[in-house]
């Protein structure tokens, strides 16, 4: 199987915005980007993105899952980067229409379509260091992916680090290729020196994301997870888990939590931990990296309600339970 995110369908809708107004999204050949190799995003990183996914229903449908909430984020992603406001209607016709386009190529269950919708400031001015782009382009690549877990589940190894933060504060919930970008050091240094799959960003302290997933701790029958505010992503499947695990009866605190507190339960048995996110939706992680000590988490495999919270999830995407918080988009 190819890896996750390097197969991309032909085409793509795209819209450009000249200043004033939005041009009407045509698809085109989803090579045939043209930029000015002064544009403002090649240098001053004025851009933003969204993660969602497109999913194949026993019937033959197709159904977008959540589409409303990452409209919203890249509204607001776009927003606070001084990008020009996107008309989030257009945006989801494009969305609608591109997965539409390729709707025969969506994979059945476990597979997906990835759609990775991308706004990017286009204006030619190296000179605006200080100033925002007054023109850009927003396009919607699709990527069909496989099973995450073809190769099995594996509790994932997790560096806590509590000196470090994964990015500015103030740039947290911004979903924007910076942000990524300032990780990849430190996460690939927690690769070679302890052979962690991914670093837990804990600034003084606080335990907040990873570089790529929400962090979620289960101990027993409640889940605590930091509270949203600015300095760490909002994500969809974060916010999906919770309405999910709600209802099933657990009890859910979003409040910060310390390296302290986390360790301490980590130690009981009945704890387990998850990272959430639209690639891999709940992936169990059995062991923290702390100052060069191994902690196991619970049992340090496989947590039973990590499985149970992902199938429910999956469940609803796949169409193999009711859809009841109305979070299916049919194309
Ligand atoms: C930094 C970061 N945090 C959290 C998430 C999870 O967000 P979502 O559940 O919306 O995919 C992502 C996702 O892609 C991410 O890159």
């Amino acid at each position: 199987m190819a890896a996750f995110g390097t197969v991309f369908m032909p085409e793509m809708a795209i819209s450009w915005f000249d200043g004033s107004s939005w041009s009407t999204p045509e698809l085109v050949a989803s090579d045939s980007l043209q930029l000015h190799p002064g544009a403002h995003v090649l240098h001053y990183s004025s851009t933003c993105f969204e993660g969602l996914k497109a999913f194949r229903h026993a019937d033959g449908s197709v159904k977008i899952f959540r589409m409303d909430k990452n409209l919203d984020r890249f509204e607001q992603s776009s927003h606070l980067l001084a990008l020009p406001p996107i008309d989030k209607n257009a945006t989801r016709e494009m969305i609608i229409d591109t997965v539409r386009r390729f709707a025969a190529d969506v994979p059945e269950a476990p597979g997906s379509l990835y759609i990775r919708p991308t706004h990017i400031g286009t204006e030619a001015a190296i000179g605006k260091a200080a100033a925002p782009s007054l023109t850009s382009c927003q396009y919607i690549l699709v990527s069909p992916v496989g099973d995450y877990f073809a190769g099995g589940v594996a509790a994932l190894r997790v560096l806590i680090e509590d000196d470090g933060m994964r990015c500015a504060t103030h740039m947290g919930m911004i979903k924007s290729g910076g942000n990524y970008a300032s990780a990849l050091l430190p996460i690939m240094k927690a690769r070679a020196e302890v052979q962690a799959d991914q670093i837990l960003f804990c600034p003084n302290g606080d335990v907040q994301e990873t570089g790529a997933a929400n962090f979620l701790l289960i101990d027993d029958d409640e889940i605590i997870t930091k509270a949203l505010d600015e300095s760490f992503l909002h994500g969809v499947t974060r916010d999906s888990v919770l309405t999910i695990a709600r209802d099933m009866g657990m009890r859910i605190s979003e409040r910060d939590i310390t390296v302290d507190e986390l360790l301490e339960r980590a130690a009981k048995p009945n704890c387990e931990a998850a990272l959430s996110g639209t690639a891999a939706v709940l992936t169990p992680v059995g062991t923290f990296i702390h100052h060069g000590k191994e902690i196991s988490i619970g049992n340090g495999g496989i947590g039973e309600t990590t499985l149970k919270l992902r199938k429910a999830l999956n469940d609803i995407q796949w169409g193999n339970s009711e859809d009841k918080y109305g979070w299916l988009t049919e194309v």
